[in-house]
């Protein structure tokens, strides 16, 4: 089946989790805003270098060039063939009407707009562990997802590590930031008729479960 979704959330909350299981097991294709923008960083190209300006602090990447950005990926072809999963995008009001028109341009409906909801106190829990790998992008975390290896994916061999802001106060800043610029786009598509709101502080199998339940068949 091919699906049109949206994982929406605060930081920590699983979204990166559950991404990787409907890629792996649906098919569709990963949009991760976040990841998309690591990989410029990394890359040291003039997007990076802008966006590491603001990531570093917990602080948005203006809207301009993530829309611009997303909307590109949106259009490719593998896109339109197997479907998507986003991975944080929209994450303002602003993001979430430019989407709709971007959609609605290439003719897609939503499937699914999927929040997930855990206690704050878990999400800090959840940083604090957090590894991923260099090489593929696996997500580890020390106490609940632990490498066999220290310091080594278990898919890939590739080295782990530790991202610049699960840094404490920069967690806190994401956590505001969300509250105050992301929240109201759940409110946005609640009204839709497309949210569904899913319990993300059971382990990833049983989060993962809730989604696909609620699928359209
Ligand atoms: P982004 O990369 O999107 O970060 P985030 O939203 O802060 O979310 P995270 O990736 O930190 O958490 P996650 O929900 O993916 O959780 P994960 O699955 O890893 O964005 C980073 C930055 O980029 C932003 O701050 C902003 O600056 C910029 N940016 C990105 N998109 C933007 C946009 N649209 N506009 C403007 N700026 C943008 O899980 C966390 C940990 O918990 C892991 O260790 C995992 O193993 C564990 N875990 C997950 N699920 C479970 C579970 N069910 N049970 C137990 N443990 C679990
Ligand atoms: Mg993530």
């Amino acid at each position: 089946m091919s699906y049109r979704l949206i994982l929406i959330g605060p930081p920590g909350v699983g979204k990166g989790t559950q991404s990787a299981l409907l890629t792996e097991r649906l098919g569709l294709k990963a949009l991760s805003s976040g990841d998309i923008f690591r990989r410029e960083i990394e890359a040291e190209t003039d997007l990076g270098r802008l966006a590491k300006r603001y990531i570093q602090h917990g602080e948005l990447v203006p809207n301009g060039v993530t829309i611009e950005m997303m909307a590109k990926r949106l259009r490719d072809d593998d896109t339109r063939k197997h479907g998507f999963v986003l991975d944080g995008f929209p994450r303002t009001v602003r993001q979430a009407e430019a989407l709709d028109e971007i959609l609605f341009e290439m003719e897609f409906g939503l499937d699914k707009v999927i929040s997930i909801e855990v206690p704050e106190e878990t999400i800090l829990h959840r940083l604090a562990g957090r590894m991923g790998c260099t090489k593929c992008g696996e997500i580890y975390h020390s106490r609940n997802k632990p490498p066999m290896r220290e310091g080594l994916c278990d898919k890939c061999n590739g080295p782990l590590f530790v991202r610049t802001d699960d840094q404490p106060g920069t967690i806190l800043e994401r956590l505001r930031v969300f509250r105050e610029t992301t929240a109201p786009v759940i409110d946005y598509y609640a009204s839709t008729g497309s949210l569904l709101r899913v319990d993300g502080s059971v382990g990833p199998e049983d989060t993962y479960r809730q989604i696909i339940e609620a699928m359209p068949r």
